[in-house]
């Protein structure tokens, strides 16, 4: 059985719409909810949390909890609203950002966790990525093959995710994803391939495209 953590405490700021990203509407309800129904069909999930915005309600069938200053502490306030669990519990992390994750990406990810840490979807790199220093001087160029792009889900056992979470306020800050934090205290964490189209919502652009995903997925089903 897993618990899952949905953060969607964010202002959406680079999306520039009225109210808090999560809540923006897409294909016809709250951005959201598309995580959520996707949650609520995997029988291993038995309980999910949100951390959410002042002021937003409670989605239907959640433990809600405020978020916090950024992304990494409102993983830290759902991981806390969750209650107390065991070392070697299963704890999904996923950002109410990537409406398009389907419920079958949130099995692989949970049925590949083996022996690992932890567990990241993840899409490979399809740019060539160039790493460069001062005035844009290229200093090299990466090898592809080894190059994935991180989205959530990201699964781990509780006790890797604590251990993580636990640092100082100024390290979480500074992590953009919860598995690289992960990585840095030693841990072990996997790579699950996933489709580029399990996009993330950050500009007006996705929002667009994201609409157009979810209605030909609707059409097609
Ligand atoms: N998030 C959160 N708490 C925060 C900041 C972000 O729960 N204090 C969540 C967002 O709601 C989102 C995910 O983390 O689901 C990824 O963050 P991002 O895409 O940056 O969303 P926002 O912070 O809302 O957008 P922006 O940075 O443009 O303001
Ligand atoms: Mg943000």
């Amino acid at each position: 059985m897993a618990v899952a953590l949905v953060v969607a405490a964010g202002r959406g700021e680079r999306l520039g719409s009225s109210g808090p990203k999560a809540f923006a509407t897409l294909a016809g309800r709250p951005m959201l909810e598309w995580s959520l129904e996707a949650l609520r069909s995997i029988p291993a999930v038995e309980r999910v949390v949100v951390a959410l915005p002042e002021g937003a309600e409670r989605p239907r069938g959640t433990v809600a909890v405020r978020g916090g200053a950024t992304r990494s502490q409102s993983v830290r306030a759902a991981l806390a609203a969750a209650g107390p669990g065991e070392p070697d519990d299963v704890v999904i992390v996923h950002d109410a950002a990537r409406p398009l994750a389907e419920a079958s990406l949130f099995e692989r990810c949970l049925a590949e966790l083996g022996d690992a840490d932890a567990v990241v979807a993840a899409a490979p790199v399809t740019d060539t990525i160039k790493e460069t220093g001062v005035d844009r001087v290229v200093e090299r160029t990466l090898d592809r093959s080894r190059l994935w792009a991180v989205q959530t889900p990201q699964v781990f056992r509780r006790a890797a995710l604590e251990q993580a979470l636990s640092q100082p306020d100024e390290v979480l800050d500074a992590a953009t994803d919860d598995a690289g934090l992960v990585e840095a205290q030693g841990g072990t964490v996997l790579i699950v391939p996933a489709p580029a189209t399990n996009l993330k919502i950050t500009t007006p652009v996705d929002l667009e495209l994201a609409e157009l995903l979810l209605r030909v997925r609707r059409a097609v089903r």
